[in-house]
């Protein structure tokens, strides 16, 4: 089956292959993604990019790389920038943006508007986040970090902390993840780890997960360690919170006794959970990470727009 005209709503809405081919085709896109070499291969295409949630990275990597492809876009950042606010429904904005453009970047606050907002498009809608649901486009450049760093994917012990109930990139990711087979541990205080389906579909396509909260022990014999945010604004009390804010500090001193080759990933934004001390070190590859994002993109763009030839 061809990428052409697809919804990105869910990782599983890729078979290994295809994410092997985004993943192949994002790095034959790093030049052009550098702004070292040129492309007008999206040239007359248009992307809308509707984001309702606050967004740095993903709203501004999805336009960089549509841009860089000789692209358009056109773009609503905030719901207070859109007819949303007057009580327009959601299914009407998506039908004006899938009239105004060949493909439409979707984030919003609400767990399955994604895949809702696909029913009301002819053209591809890719998820750039829903609610505390999925981020698929973010496991995209994730995967493609991983393997750039460090080779095969599957041969890695991946340790993914913070806030795995709400963070939508941790449950993209280990869905992603498990099918490729590597092993995994989940570290978060209880009242935010890991939803059980995700637990239960992890485990049964049979990998090895260990559900902990204890950091420290993790650290040492990981390959990847991929640090989020605790997500203020998911939490329905504050006090929940603030039991479980700055539950996780990676610092220098936790990095003693690290693999050499271990890498820390985030999905940013970062708020304390890994000290600015821990930068320079060739452990770091958070900004590598987040840059890694537009050559990703832009496989996408190029695919979901125009097919694999
Ligand atoms: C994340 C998100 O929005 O889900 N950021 C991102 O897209 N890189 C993580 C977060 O907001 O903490």
């Amino acid at each position: 089956m061809t990428l052409k005209g697809r919804d990105i709503v869910n990782i599983g809405d890729l078979s290994l292959p295809e994410i092997d081919t985004i993943l192949d085709t994002a790095k034959g896109m790093v030049k052009i993604a550098r702004g070292e070499e040129r492309s007008k291969i999206l040239d007359g295409k248009i992307l809308s990019s509707l984001f309702f949630e606050p967004s740095t990275r993903t709203r501004l990597s999805f336009e960089s790389a549509m841009l860089r492809l000789g692209g358009g876009v056109i773009t609503i950042a905030g719901q207070e920038g859109s007819s949303l606010i007057k009580g327009e429904t959601l299914a009407d904005t998506i039908r004006m943006a899938d009239a105004f453009s060949d493909v439409v970047a979707i984030r919003h606050p609400r767990e399955g508007a994604a895949r809702l907002s696909a029913t009301f498009s002819e053209n591809p809608i890719i998820n750039g986040g829903d609610g505390a649901g999925q981020h698929p486009t973010q496991t995209l450049l994730d995967l493609f970090t991983i393997r750039e760093e460090l080779g095969d994917i599957g041969d890695q012990h991946v340790t993914i902390v913070g806030d795995l109930r709400f963070g939508r990139t941790t449950h993209s990711l280990a869905l992603a993840l498990a099918r490729m087979g590597t092993s995994m541990s989940f570290v978060a205080p209880k009242i935010i780890q890991m939803p059980e389906h995700i637990v239960n579909d992890v485990r049964e396509m049979g990998v090895s997960v260990k559900i902990t909260n204890d950091l420290k022990k993790e650290v040492d014999h990981s390959d990847v360690i991929y640090m989020t945010r605790i997500q203020k604004e998911r939490f329905a009390e504050e006090e929940d919170y603030r039991k479980v804010a700055h539950a996780f500090k990676i610092d220098m001193d936790m990095l003693k006794d690290a693999k050499e080759n271990m890498i820390i990933m985030h999905p940013l934004p970062r708020i304390d959970e890994i000290h600015p001390s821990v930068d320079p070190t060739p452990h770091a590859k958070y900004f590598i990470q987040a840059f890694n994002g537009v050559p990703t993109r832009m496989a996408l763009l190029k695919l979901v727009l125009e097919g694999e030839s």
